[in-house]
């Protein structure tokens, strides 16, 4: 049984059909097969299914796939469950459809050209063999992206749920902070709580870093104490059924911040609001971005660690010393969700300095994580290349007493309506 419902899939399928019309003429998205752990013997990693399969089929089995023709929509193929599956893993999930060993004869009764094919999904499987073209394929996936950057309410609802549960977590975590606490602690800590309040899994590694680890962008929790006076920075989010929050907040060791880490923290918080104020229809992902640039800029200049005007430093890429990421990122089935550029845009445009992973202007039914950071990280501060580069941007000199503050990170999940943006994570406090 999927746990979407029956119109809902019907609804997502019509609109993918609708966006592929023209594309191809046959359209094959697949699960992809679980993989095997080198070394494992019969062991495999977890299973996760290709987002676009999953998407469209409700089912989270491998072997699977999901085909579309213009004359007979879409038909569902899926892996019968064996009598040694029912050994070992109970009764698993068991989809309806067409058993995947007529695929081949359906594939061949088709007769659709390789050029005409676009393979989706994970592409050609252990279950699946199909040849189809590059070029089909991308023309493919990019009108089916254009269709799943919009969340149903089924999505959202599974987002909300996913969002209950990680505040939650994040709210035991900062309660279990306090000097003497390592970072592993507080990780099993906020993962139990996630877990008890409704998440089946965490939706990524969760990153707890404490002083210097607060620097690190995606820092793997370990032995580490945290002393009074640091920061813990804690990157974690629940998953529901795949659909994920992503949520970073900073917190004090102590009872609050030393002066220079509550000015830093002060500094972000400002583009988070100000960011999740901008998740509205027509908004420029890339302004969003550099507004949060700019507000950063000009904190830094009035702290004086950068100089010069705000534009400059924008231009120059300064401000990526310490901004060094994207404003953020499509987030709901997984981490990273669809993303993508404009279609007469060149992947991969900068924005003063980060790579930005959406280059679109934002759409009701998008849902973005909005997450500005600052870092003190001792490999971009000590690298000859940029304090050449930078020898007037920084004041380099006043810059050092600011380096012990580590790294500032606050991130928020937004769902972008015709009205206001509905922050699904407002309930988690910045601090
Ligand atoms: N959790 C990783 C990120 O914020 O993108
Ligand atoms: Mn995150
Ligand atoms: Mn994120």
């Amino acid at each position: 049984m999927s746990l979407f419902s029956t119109d809902a899939l019907a609804e997502r399928r019509d609109r993918a059909a609708s966006a592929i019309e023209g594309a191809a003429d046959l359209v094959l998205v697949t699960a992809g097969e679980p993989l095997q752990i080198p070394g494992g013997l019969d062991q495999q990693y977890r299973f996760v299914p290709h987002p676009e399969y999953y998407w469209l089929s409700g089912s989270r089995r491998s072997g699977g796939a999901m085909a579309w023709t213009p004359d007979d929509g879409w038909t569902p193929f899926v892996r019968p469950v064996t009598a040694e599956e029912r050994l070992w893993e109970g009764d698993p999930e068991a989809p309806e459809g067409r058993d995947v060993a007529e695929l081949e004869d359906w594939l061949k009764a088709c007769g659709a050209s390789p050029e005409r094919t676009a393979l989706l999904g994970a592409g050609a499987t252990g279950t699946v063999q199909v040849e189809g073209t590059a070029a089909c394929r991308d023309g493919a996936r990019q009108r089916l992206d254009v269709v799943r950057r919009h969340k149903d309410a089924e999505e959202i609802g599974l987002l909300r749920r996913a969002a209950r549960a990680t505040a939650a977590g994040h709210a035991r975590a900062r309660e279990v902070i306090a000097p003497g606490v390592d970072e592993r602690s507080i990780q099993i800590e906020l993962e139990a709580e996630t877990f008890r309040h409704g998440a089946d899994a965490m939706g990524y590694e969760s990153i707890v870093g404490v002083g210097a680890n607060s620097a690190v962008l995606h820092f793997a929790p370990g032995r580490r104490r945290a002393e009074e006076g640091e920061l813990v920075l804690i990157d974690a989010g629940g998953a529901v059924a795949g659909y994920t929050s992503d949520v970073t907040r900073t917190y004090p060791v102590g009872r609050t911040f030393t002066e220079r880490q509550q000015a830093i923290f002060d500094l972000v918080s400002r583009p988070v609001r100000e960011g999740s104020d901008l998740c509205r229809p027509g908004i420029e992902w890339h302004d969003v971005h550099r507004r949060a640039a700019e507000i950063l800029a000009s904190g830094l200049v009035e702290l004086g660690i950068l100089r010069g005007s705000v534009d400059g430093l924008l231009e120059s890429e300064a401000i990526a010393l310490f901004f060094p990421h994207g404003i953020g990122h499509m987030v709901g089935l997984g981490v990273r969700d669809v993303g993508g550029h404009a279609p007469d845009r060149e992947p991969g445009r900068k924005c003063c300095g980060a790579r930005v992973r959406v280059d679109l202007p934002l759409e009701a039914g998008f849902v973005m994580t909005v997450e500005p950071g600052l870092y003190f990280v001792p490999a971009i501060l000590d690298d000859p290349e940029r304090r050449q580069r930078f020898a007037d941007a920084v004041d380099w000199t006043a810059l050092e007493p600011w380096r012990d503050v580590g790294g500032v990170r606050l991130e928020d999940n937004l769902v972008v309506t015709e009205a206001e943006p509905e922050n699904l994570t407002a309930s988690i406090p910045l601090s």
